[in-house]
């Protein structure tokens, strides 16, 4: 398929920053680009990595790489976003924890990962794997915004992958998720789980992704006619979602590790359910108990969203992602003031009709299903309503869902 007019745009933008940043030789390969969206998950936070069920969609902000493979395994990028450029061989990459990372993720704050780590990460993946890569000089270009939680990193990591395997490689997708998820794993040090990667290796356009995170099958599905995914960004940065990631782990670790006392065959909390977890709740420390009964109500929710979606049952879809916030914020504990304001704003707005805090939380963005016709009440309840009360600046951003990663065909 042809490029669009405003991918032509970016295509030559991009071509021309290669261009500058490692002019060509004459007998240098061809130019390629490849991209990579971000997500937004609709519902189902933190079941990712409890083995449970998650319902995200790609989204329209993506990462593309335009870049000349090289013989050797020598790295260059470039970013148009980032006056930092990093370059490495392949086969001299070591995990960067010992270079004492916050955990942060994404933006290359102070102390945090840089974004060349997430390129060098994916291919030490790759390297692990025995898989044939080679290096690249290339140039990123990212319209994802940094740092707010929809998930800059997997996006640079899917494409550097496939920008590092070639075009023709034989990598089943969930294969090349789980590589990707390795490099910001045992990399970059950040104990995520599938949700990101895999998302924006298997979007399908127009479809919400039903991921079941234990044996990574799939369905995709549609949204109602005429219902829109809109981001709101709080505009107060994600803490460091290492750390959120860590201390939840180990809680929900806990719980698993107590229950299976009482319930051989309990591998993760996807295996409870509610009767289960109130016969031995005493036996848990409260606040675990808590996390597990956000984990095991949420699991619930992402099915029946999945039920309402394909019925079209949208006061059901305003049930259900208020009760997800509700259980994020007072059960699993990952909400914030401002999450909370930007979640009242837009559900007083006649027409949004789904609203909840989306991705690790504390910070970061919102999820809405919104009727076509009421984005623009939203957009200026946002700027009027939640900037007054918070004194933050809210974004918002309507997104069309796209295919996962994947070349740009170029001419
Ligand atoms: C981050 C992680 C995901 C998932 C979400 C919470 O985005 O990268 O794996 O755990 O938080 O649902």
């Amino acid at each position: 398929m042809a490029p669009t007019p405003p991918d032509r745009h970016r295509i030559e933008r991009l071509i021309a920053a290669l261009e500058s940043e490692f002019p060509g030789e004459p007998e240098s390969a061809q130019v390629e680009i490849v991209r990579a969206p971000g997500r937004v998950n609709l519902i189902g936070d933190h079941t990712d990595y409890n083995e449970g069920f998650v319902l995200p969609v790609a989204i329209e902000l993506d990462t593309w790489i335009a870049f000349r493979r090289r013989q050797d395994g020598h790295v260059r990028v470039a970013s148009r976003q980032s006056r930092e450029a990093g370059s490495f061989w392949i086969d001299q990459l070591a995990p960067i924890q010992a270079r004492g990372s916050s955990g942060g993720r994404g933006g290359g704050s102070a102390g945090g990962p840089r974004w060349t780590d997430y390129v060098a990460g994916t291919a030490w993946s790759l390297r692990e794997a025995a898989l044939p890569i080679r290096g690249f000089d290339g140039v990123a270009d990212s319209s994802l915004p940094l740092g707010v939680g929809l998930s800059s990193s997997s996006a640079l990591e899917l494409a550097s992958a496939l920008a590092l395997l070639g075009g023709g490689h034989a990598l089943a997708t969930p294969a090349l998720a789980a590589l990707a998820q390795r490099a910001e794993r045992d990399y970059v040090g950040v104990n995520c789980g599938i949700m990101d990667q895999f998302t924006s290796a298997a979007g399908r356009e127009g479809r919400a992704l039903l991921l079941d995170c234990r044996f990574l099958e799939t369905r995709h599905v549609a949204l109602p006619w005429g219902l829109r995914v809109v981001v709101c960004d709080t505009g107060s940065p994600r803490q460091s979602s290492g750390s959120v990631h860590r201390d939840r782990r180990a809680e929900c670790g806990r719980v698993v590790a107590l229950l299976s006392e009482k319930m051989p065959g309990l591998c993760s909390l996807r295996d409870l359910d509610m009767p289960s977890l109130r016969r031995h709740r005493a036996m848990l420390p409260e606040a675990a108990a808590r996390r597990a009964e956000h984990v095991v109500t949420e699991n619930g929710r992402v099915l029946a969203t999945v039920e309402a979606l394909e019925a079209g049952d949208l006061d059901q879809l305003c049930r259900l992602f208020a009760e997800s916030h509700a259980s994020l914020r007072d059960l699993y504990e990952v909400s914030s003031p401002a999450l909370d304001t930007m979640v009242e704003v837009a559900g007083a707005v006649p027409g949004v009709v789904a609203s909840r805090m989306t991705g690790a939380g504390l910070g970061g963005c919102t999820v809405n299903l919104v009727l076509a016709d009421a984005v623009p009440t939203l957009q200026a309840a946002v700027s009027r309503e939640y900037d007054r009360r918070t004194g933050l600046r809210g974004r918002v951003y309507p997104v069309a869902i796209v295919e996962g990663a994947g070349p740009v065909p170029t001419a």
